[in-house]
């Protein structure tokens, strides 16, 4: 479902302090299952301009974490066959699932011009990120 006009507000905002915080964080957003349907859909982002609107469950990083309710990151991109590339610019990137009441509703994107450069510690806050999410969803 698509979160109410103040939560999105909310998750601007964090868009906005993750991608100053980490220089290698260099496209940051949230998709968002679309309702009932087996597809997700652009929540607020910082960073270029995608025309991956809509992806559907099973295509690209995203719609595989759409279906594994796992992190997925992901070293190198060009390595992976079931990707969507956004810019050519991206090198890696990292979803995190946001699980509410034990059903997938959305995810974390972020995607850096650097090979590699997910900590531990970056999967960790993320994933401590969508779980305090989760209760304001
Ligand atoms: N690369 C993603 C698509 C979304 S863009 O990164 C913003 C994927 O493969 O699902």
């Amino acid at each position: 479902e698509s979160p109410s006009h103040n939560t999105t507000e909310k998750l601007e905002k964090i868009c906005h302090l993750l991608d100053q915080e980490f220089d290698y964080f260099n496209w940051t957003g949230f998709y968002f299952k679309n309702g009932d349907k087996e597809e997700l859909v652009l929540g607020p982002y910082v960073g270029a301009v995608t025309d991956h609107t809509v992806i559907p469950f099973g295509k690209g990083i995203c719609g595989q974490v759409a279906v594994s309710n796992e992190t997925f990151v992901v070293p190198d991109v060009w390595e992976q066959d079931n990707y969507l590339a956004c810019s050519l610019e991206t090198k890696a990137e990292i979803v995190v699932p946001i699980i509410k009441d034990g059903v997938n509703i959305g995810q974390i994107d972020i995607d850096s011009h650097k090979k590699d450069p997910f900590t531990d510690e970056d999967r960790e806050l993320l994933e401590w990120l969508c779980a305090e999410l989760a209760k304001i969803l």
